[in-house]
């Protein structure tokens, strides 16, 4: 792909990024809309920073499990536990086509869900599938399962001692978390959209920039309905804490999401939000990324975040001005209390 010159001159567009602190010319790259071939994982260009990560030997190039492992009655009964502490906050807060979505999959009938009943009853309303994988995969390849209506999920569950905090996706934050949502069509076309911008954003270097948008969608998303902000983000609706404090907590800010901001916006990895962003539905949310031209994005973006994830801005439609207590002292580190 790219390789083969004929016809290339008609849909190339030469993008030359210029270096923010040398202001001298770094790379230039050119780009073909038609290369971006979903079907194949794409291609990692030699510059693109990845996180170095093992894959097993016995997988192959999509890291997908050959099939899903099997729990034992103690890991069952951690699903179940999980799923009880989830469902004392959730009602109230979660938005409506999370839980509309967690009942209409079942999720709640016993155990960590079979993948392939799951995808079954997924496929039936969306057309997605949930696959398994061991751990944490390299972006491209997430981008090319998303592309493909597949949802990588984690195939481990945590232990008693990680009950209430665990540092990698386990099976009950991906399905919990993320599956439901996928019920919903618009987010459904819109998880898919997210696949396919990651080509674009490998071949203009920009993958922080969509990393930030999935952070402040797809993990930390809130939207709002008719009576009041819910949260739809898997990161909030895995644990008990965040559930409460994303929505109702007097420290986080609450803005409407702006692509162009988000995608500047530092985040948070390992603890709550300072700021949410908000949108007023899933059709809102296609239509500002989906539908938007990433290309004009990307070029007129710095390599790094411009705003802190604490900062309110002049253009900010905001919801709530947080007070920052909560991260002000010092987040989770500090043992303070969410307010
Ligand atoms: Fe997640």
């Amino acid at each position: 792909m790219g390789k083969n010159e004929a016809g290339f001159s008609v849909w190339a567009v030469l993008y030359i990024r210029l270096s923010q602190q040398q202001g001298k010319v770094m790379e230039s790259l050119l780009i073909k809309p038609g290369a971006m071939d979903f079907s194949v994982i794409p291609e990692v260009p030699a510059d693109t920073f990845v996180a170095p990560l093992v894959r097993p030997g016995h997988l192959g190039e999509d890291w997908l499990e050959p099939e899903q492992r099997v729990y034992t009655s103690e890991e069952h009964s951690i699903w179940d536990d999980l799923f009880a502490q989830q469902m004392d906050v959730l009602p109230g807060r979660a938005a409506s086509s999370f839980l509309a979505g967690l009942d209409r999959l079942d999720l709640g009938r016993g155990g960590v869900p079979d993948f392939g009943t799951l995808s079954e009853e997924l496929q039936a309303i969306t057309g997605w599938s949930v696959v398994p994988v061991p751990m944490l995969i390299p972006d491209h390849v997430f981008f090319y399962h998303l592309a493909n209506r597949r949802f990588p999920a984690g195939n481990f569950i945590r232990s008693r001692e990680e009950f209430h905090y665990i540092s990698e996706p386990d099976v009950f934050h991906d399905v919990f978390g993320h599956v439901p949502m996928l019920t919903d069509p618009v987010y459904a076309d819109y998880m898919q959209g997210y696949g396919r911008a990651g080509w674009k954003a490998l071949a203009y270097n920009r993958l922080k920039a969509l990393s930030a948008l999935y952070w402040y969608t797809v993990e930390f998303g809130l939207i709002r309905e008719a009576d009041g902000i819910k949260a739809y983000g898997a990161g909030i609706l895995s644990g008990p804490l965040e559930a409460r404090f994303s929505v109702e907590a007097q420290s986080p800010n609450r803005i409407h999401l702006e692509v162009d901001r988000v995608i500047r916006t530092d985040y948070v990895i390992s603890d709550m939000q300072p700021t949410y962003f908000v949108i007023d539905s899933f059709e809102e949310l296609f239509r500002k990324t989906v539908e938007r031209n990433f290309d004009d994005l990307y070029r007129g973006l710095t390599p790094g975040f411009t705003y802190s994830n604490q900062a309110v801005l002049g253009g900010d439609k905001v919801y709530h001005l947080g007070t920052q207590e909560y991260a002000n002292r010092g987040g989770k580190g500090s043992g303070a209390r969410p307010v």
